[in-house]
């Protein structure tokens, strides 16, 4: 499946130099979790295109205004959004180690938690 998603940098690019070194990164979910959150671009609230907001600090949905933090938590009281933006399974690429492979995946939209479809 393809589609669009947003890469956000939560801390410092880990130092990978080997084959060994990737593989033990990628099998370790608290260190990916430290460093990128790979999200969908597709709003949980009814599917729309989710956008970086004007000042490029957190995302907006244009449709029905849901907001998220840059790490794509929902924001604020009265959003629409049933939950956070959905994240994807990611790991560094093993054959390239400044690329990294995603498993997009869409999930339904409306639900108070994240179920693939
Ligand atoms: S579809 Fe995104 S806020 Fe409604």
């Amino acid at each position: 499946m393809v589609g669009r998603v947003w890469v956000v940098e939560i801390g410092a690019k880990p130092a990978l130099s080997t084959p060994a070194e990737v593989a033990t990164f990628n099998s370790d979910i608290n260190a990916k979790k430290n460093y990128l959150r790979v999200l969908t671009t597709i709003c949980p609230h009814l599917g729309c295109s989710v956008n970086l907001d004007a000042a490029g600090t957190g995302f907006l949905c244009p449709c029905h205004a849901a907001t998220f933090t840059v790490d794509g938590i929902k924001a604020g009281p009265d959003n629409v959004a049933p939950r956070d933006m959905d994240s994807l399974v990611w790991q560094i690429a093993p054959a390239n180690h400044n690329r990294i492979q995603v498993k997009f995946q869409a999930f339904k939209a409306s639900e108070r938690t994240s179920i693939a479809i």
